[in-house]
C-alpha cells in the first residue's frame, strides 16, 4: 500500500485534537509544525510575568531564528539577543528595532563588529579583554561610541547537560570575576566605550530555578563590590527550562515564578535595567517536527520504527540525549508496543527514542516529535545530502 494513502485512511476517526492532521497528510514530510496560537499566548504569559518596574525580556535569536516566528515575537515587544551578524539582520528584517537588538557572542569578527555599530544596535557584551580592546579600536577608527556590557562568568552550577552549561570556570564563556576589575576600569576611562552594564548567562534547560536564587546573590555582592560605578543595565541571560515530557500539561513555562525570583531576589539600584534572554522557554513548546514512517522493521528481540526524519531534521537526541515526547497522530489502534524510533542517516546516534511505547505503529503513520520549536530548525542541516525540513504554520 502507499504510504500516503494509508495515512489517509487512518484520519478521520483519531488524530489528537490539536493538530490539523488532514494538513499534515497534505504537507510532504518532515516538517516543522509552528503553532503560532501557543507562541502568542507564551508571549502574553511572558509580558504579565515581567510585568515588574525596569523589566526588559529579550529573545534569543539563536533558539529559532525562523522570520514567521521571529515577526511575532518583535510585535509581542520583545528585544532580540543575537550571536552573529546574521541573527543581527533577521532581527531587523524581522521587526526588532536595532536600539532592542543585542550582540553577544565570544568570537565576533571585525567585521561584525563594525556592522554591528554601523547598525546601532544596543549593546555588545563583551567575552575577553582582548575581544574590548579590538571593539575600543573599531569604534575609534568609525569615531562611534560602542555600547559595552562585560558578560561575567558567574561560576554558577546549573546542574544541566554539560553540553549546554555555560557559567562554569572551565567553559569558553564570559570573563572571569578575578578580570572584572582591570576591565570595568578600562570601560570607564575608555572614551570610545559607553558603559552599559554586566552580562550573565548560567546555562540552558534549567528546570530547577534555585541556580536564578544563587545568581541574584552573586550579583547582589557585586553590585556592592562596584558601588563606586556606574551600571545602568544588569542582564541576566536566559536558561529558563521546558517541559519535555509533559508538553499538553505543561504548554507554557511557569514564567511568574520565574521572574517573580528576580523580583523577590535581586536588589536593583534605583532606575537600573533588568534584561532577560529567553529562547527555548519562549518558542520550545510551539513547535513540533512531523514525520512520516517509513518502515516497520522487525530486528532481533526489537522493532524498529525508522522515520523519514532523522538527525538531520531534529539533533538534539543525538547530541544532548535529549527526549522528545514521541506521538503517533494516526494510529487507530488501542493497544501499544514497545518500538525503537529511528532516522534514516547512516549514524548510529540517529535515534528518537529507545523502547517507546506507541500504539501499535505501522508503515505510513503520522508521528509528532514534540516540543521541538527552539533549537530544532535552526540546528538542521544537510548530512547525507538530504533536503531541509520543511514547514507548516497555524497562525
Ligand atoms: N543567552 C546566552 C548568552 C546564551 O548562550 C543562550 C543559549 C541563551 C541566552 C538562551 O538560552 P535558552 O533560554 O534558550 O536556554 N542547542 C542547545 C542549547 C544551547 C544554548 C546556547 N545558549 C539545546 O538544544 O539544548
Amino acid at each position: 500500500m502507499n504510504q500516503n494513502n494509508k495515512a489517509e485512511s487512518r484520519l478521520a476517526a483519531t488524530g489528537p485534537t490539536q493538530f490539523p492532521v488532514e494538513r499534515f497528510a497534505e504537507t510532504p514530510t518532515p516538517f516543522y509544525y509552528y503553532d503560532i496560537a501557543l507562541l502568542r499566548a507564551t508571549l502574553e504569559a511572558i509580558n504579565r510575568g515581567a510585568d515588574h518596574d525596569g523589566f526588559h525580556v529579550h529573545y534569543a535569536v539563536k533558539a529559532n531564528s525562523n522570520p514567521e516566528l521571529l515577526k511575532v515575537i518583535a510585535g509581542a515587544g520583545l528585544g532580540a539577543d543575537t550571536v552573529s551578524l546574521g541573527e543581527i539582520e533577521a532581527a531587523i528584517a524581522a521587526g526588532f528595532a536595532a536600539a532592542d537588538v543585542v550582540f553577544a557572542g565570544v568570537g565576533k569578527t571585525d567585521r561584525e563588529i563594525a556592522e554591528a555599530l554601523r547598525l546601532g544596535v544596543g549593546c555588545l557584551n563583551v567575552e575577553s579583554a582582548e575581544e574590548l580592546e579590538v571593539i575600543i579600536s573599531i569604534a575609534s577608527e568609525m569615531g562611534v561610541k560602542a555600547p559595552v556590557a562585560l558578560r561575567v562568568n558567574p561560576e554558577i552550577d546549573a546542574h544541566t547537560h554539560h553540553y549546554i552549561t555555560t557559567g562554569l570556570a572551565e567553559n569558553k564563556f564570559g570573563i572571569a570575576m578575578s578580570m572584572l576589575p582591570a576591565l570595568m576600569e578600562r570601560c570607564r576611562e575608555a572614551q570610545e566605550v559607553d558603559f552599559r552594564g554586566l552580562h550573565f548567562h548560567i546555562g540552558s534547560q534549567i528546570t530547577d530555578l534555585t541556580p536564578y536564587r544563587i545568581l541574584c546573590e552573586r550579583i547582589n555582592a557585586l553590585q556592592e563590590e562596584y558601588a563606586g560605578y556606574d551600571i545602568p543595565t544588569l542582564n541576566v541571560g536566559g536558561g529558563l527550562g521546558i517541559d519535555y515530557d509533559h508538553p499538553d500539561e505543561h504548554p507554557i513555562p511557569d514564567f511568574e515564578a520565574y521572574f517573580g525570583i528576580f523580583a523577590e531576589c535581586l536588589k536593583l539600584r534605583h532606575g537600573q535595567e533588568l534584561h532577560f534572554e529567553l529562547g527555548r522557554a519562549v518558542t520550545g513548546q510551539c513547535g513540533s517536527l512531523i514525520s512520516r514512517v517509513t518502515y516497520v522493521k522487525q530486528g532481533v528481540g526489537k522493532r524498529f520504527v525508522i522515520t523519514d526524519a532523522g538527525m538531520t531534521d531534529l539533533i538534539r537526541p543525538a547530541l544532548y540525549q535529549a527526549h522528545h515526547k514521541i506521538e503517533n497522530l494516526t494510529s487507530q489502534s488501542d493497544h501499544c508496543e514497545r518500538y525503537d524510533v529511528v532516522g534514516p542517516i547512516c549514524e548510529s546516534s540517529d535515534r528518537f527514542g529507545e523502547s517507546e511505547l506507541l500504539p501499535v505503529t505501522s508503515r505510513g503513520d503520522l508521528l509528532a516529535f514534540r516540543s521541538a520549536g527552539a533549537y530544532g530548525e535552526v540546528m538542521a542541516s544537510q548530512y547525507n545530502c538530504r533536503s531541509l525540513p520543511g514547514k507548516l504554520y497555524d497562525f
